[in-house]
């Protein structure tokens, strides 16, 4: 690709969510991101055949603007619709800006989801964990992909905000109408300085990839029995 992804040198479990996509979804199978930014995952997937849902809510991801990185430098990003255009890929794509947790939940059938470390954001914080993976799970139907990695709690302060969570708690919301197909964890380890986190820093990751069996509701805020 003649472009690159701010985010391109953060650890990933992506390559194994792509992998099970590639076993059990149609070649030309759309796929949503949900916190896409400026299209790390979005590139690869159209790249790859797929048809992309991309939702973001930040605008400079979007459409480009100043950002700042480490050692104090200021850059001019170029924002995922310009490098869709730059790539050629911007006929596979859809660019949904809006914040993912506002109105209604989309209706935008799809034949998997992916997100990588977007629920932990603050902006999250003033509605449950349990909405957000709701919404996702809302977007794909009867063999449809869930795939998610997210940070686990490292620091005191991770663990009193529950968006900050492990492969066992998630299972919790993956009950009835869902298989798990794989779940995933790291040790902690140290992360160099990126965009958003100018200084390095620990983190933990984990990765919960899940296929509905069927379109019972499931709501959150319901306990499964
Ligand atoms: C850690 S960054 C993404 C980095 C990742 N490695 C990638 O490129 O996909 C997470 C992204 O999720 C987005 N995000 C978090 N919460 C969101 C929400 N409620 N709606 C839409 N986007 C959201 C953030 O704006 C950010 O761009």
């Amino acid at each position: 690709m003649q472009t690159q992804s701010l985010w391109e040198h953060t650890l990933t479990f992506f390559p194994r969510f792509l992998a099970t996509l590639r076993e059990r979804v149609a070649p030309d199978a759309t796929v949503a991101v949900v916190g896409a930014s400026d299209g790390k995952f979005v590139l690869p997937l159209a790249a790859a055949g797929y048809r992309v849902v991309a939702i973001e809510r930040d605008a400079v991801a979007l459409h480009g603007g100043e950002v700042h990185l480490p050692g104090d430098n200021h850059a001019h990003a170029t924002g995922l619709i310009d490098r869709l255009k730059l790539e050629e890929l911007h006929d596979r794509v859809r660019v949904v800006e809006e914040d993912f947790l506002q109105g209604e939940p989309l209706k935008v059938p799809c034949d998997a989801v992916w997100t990588s470390c977007s629920w932990h954001y603050s902006a999250n914080h003033h509605r449950p964990l349990a909405e957000f993976v709701d919404r996702m799970q809302r977007l794909v139907g009867p063999g449809g992909l869930f795939g998610a990695e997210f940070m686990i709690p490292v620091d005191k302060r991770h663990h009193l905000v529950e968006h900050y969570t492990s492969p066992e708690r998630l299972r919790h919301h993956f009950i009835g109408n869902w298989d798990v197909l794989l779940t995933l964890r790291t040790n902690e380890f140290t992360e160099r300085a990126h965009i958003g986190q100018l200084k390095d820093h620990t983190h933990r990751m984990g990765l919960f990839l899940a296929t509905r069996t069927s379109m019972l509701p499931h709501r959150y805020g319901k306990k499964d029995s």
